[in-house]
């Protein structure tokens, strides 16, 4: 007999179809390490407690380690259930027997979803976090190796201003920073317990919170259940937090696919990270940068899916939730796929400084720096706005860049425009003079770097510090009743 035809789950009337519809366990069966490791915990303080004999924890402890060594060696087929928790509930009487009946004291499906998702979330989001602390390093390093190459700068992807590589690289590392530290904020939201809240308003049977959420490696245990149950907060932080770090990583993505274009020139990809046509023989296409693209889209719509799957609910549980699963398993492939595949193509992405220099040039990309030196010698910003603006266009008359400019052509236009004047033009010193904070000039960048590595190792160190799942098994199966 399988629970799912028992009262608890509508009984043996229930249609077939009805069953079907309801069942979760397709998509929940990867809650599974989660959901044994939950009832480990929960089982090992019904024993101390006394709520249950300890004779018949032992023995449930012991059945519950055996399925996950079962799962492990891949031997393990869950019994078709309405979702992973009954199956667990049914595969461990078809193991154990009688004993089984007893786990589920002071216990519901509601508290034991909300313990998995969250033990789900705080494995994902520590090992995202692990992954985008180390590619924020690692963009520190290629900034360093590529400080004297100079490229545009682009408003309204309009060339604009000359800045370094290492300007353009840190640019992306401010962004991922602040997604490792959202993702360290994901982990604050996982770091309470829900386990013991039961269906709605705790238990009258002699639980103790505070060993469950000891074991399971949380700090705490929820405030109040009737909130617990219904919470999916942390879930939404999590998506949110995925789909504002593969738009970053879409954004950066639609840098290089423009970059490695002809009319761009400014980069290429090697051949183990780009694709080929099945049509035009001369293709190199950027598809690893698209796909990151085109994934970002699908974390966008996971956040969007699970905030109208919250927004019309009453407090506390409601069936609408088992919804989340879709979006919410879906984003840790997303996520890790995503981060692996960025954090091997960019090594593999080669600038070509010359092509770089070139859009520098050609775009009159130091307007401000003369315009800037103009200040320098008293001429008030708006009155130097418009000497600069008349060079730009003389140049383009005559077909010469900023660079070229002759001190004839500049005094043609402003007695201001001498020699000494417009040597601010040569764009490695016109990076070079930008000292302000957060600019491009190299020791403000460096500094940039500097802090890049600093705060993207202290991340790391959070990561490091939260318990995964392995170890939190280990502890469990090795604790004393
Ligand atoms: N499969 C359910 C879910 O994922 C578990 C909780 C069921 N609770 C209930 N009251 N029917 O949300």
């Amino acid at each position: 007999m399988t629970l799912a035809k028992t009262e608890a789950a509508g009984g043996p009337g229930l249609l077939p179809q009805v069953l079907a519809f309801s069942s979760s366990l397709t998509l929940d069966k990867q809650l599974l390490r989660e959901d044994l490791v939950g009832s480990l915990a929960h089982v090992t303080m019904l024993g101390r407690t006394g709520v249950i004999p300890r004779d018949a924890a032992q023995t449930i402890r012991q059945g519950l380690i055996a399925l996950w060594e079962r799962a492990d060696a891949g031997t393990l087929a869950l019994p078709e259930e309405e979702d992973v928790h009954m199956a667990v509930e049914v595969e461990l009487n078809r193991t154990i027997g009688p004993p089984a009946a007893l786990l589920h004291s002071a216990r519901s499906r509601n508290d034991q979803v909300a313990t998995d998702l969250r033990l789900h979330v705080r494995e994902s989001a520590a090992k995202a976090l692990d992954s985008v602390a180390a590619f924020v390093g690692e963009l520190a390093v290629r900034a360093r190796a590529e400080k004297d190459v100079l490229l545009p700068a682009y408003t309204h992807r309009q060339r604009a201003q000359p800045v370094s590589l290492a300007y353009w690289l840190a640019s992306y590392g401010a962004a991922f920073l602040r997604d490792a530290q959202l993702l360290a904020f994901v982990l604050e939201q996982c770091r309470l317990s829900p386990l013991g809240v039961g269906a709605i308003s705790g238990t009258s049977l002699g639980i103790d919170r505070e060993v469950t959420r000891t074991l399971l490696g949380f700090e705490g245990a929820t405030l109040n259940g009737l909130d617990t149950v219904g919470d999916r907060d942390f879930a939404l932080d999590y998506l949110y937090a995925t789909a504002r770090l593969l738009v970053h990583a879409s954004r950066l993505s639609t840098d290089l696919i423009d970059f490695t274009t002809a009319e761009f020139g400014f980069a290429s990809l090697s051949g183990d990270i780009s694709m080929g046509s099945s049509m035009m023989p001369q293709k190199k296409n950027p598809d690893v940068f698209e796909l990151i693209r085109g994934k970002s889209g699908r974390a966008v719509g996971n956040l969007v899916g699970l905030l109208v799957t919250v927004k019309g609910l009453p407090g506390g549980y409601n069936r609408d939730l088992q919804e989340d699963r879709a979006s919410l398993l879906e984003t840790g492939p997303l996520l890790h796929g995503s981060l692996e595949v960025l954090r091997l193509a960019l090594p593999r992405v080669t600038f070509h400084p010359d092509r770089c220099r070139a859009g520098v040039d050609e775009g009159f990309t130091q307007a401000t720096d003369l315009a800037e030196a103009l200040v320098k010698k008293g001429m008030p910003f708006r009155k130097a706005y418009q000497v600069v603006g008349s060079l730009v266009r003389r140049c383009q008359e005559q077909g010469v860049t900023l660079a070229q400019a002759t001190v004839a052509l500049g005094q043609s236009v402003d007695a201001s425009l001498d020699g000494p004047t417009l040597a601010v033009l040569e764009a490695a010193g016109a990076v070079a003079r930008k000292q302000s904070a957060g600019s491009t000039g190299p020791q403000p960048v460096a500094r940039q770097l500097d802090e890049l590595d600093t705060q993207a190792k202290a991340l790391a160190e959070k990561s490091k510090s939260v318990p995964r799942l392995e170890v939190v098994y280990t502890r469990l199966k090795e604790a004393a009743l």
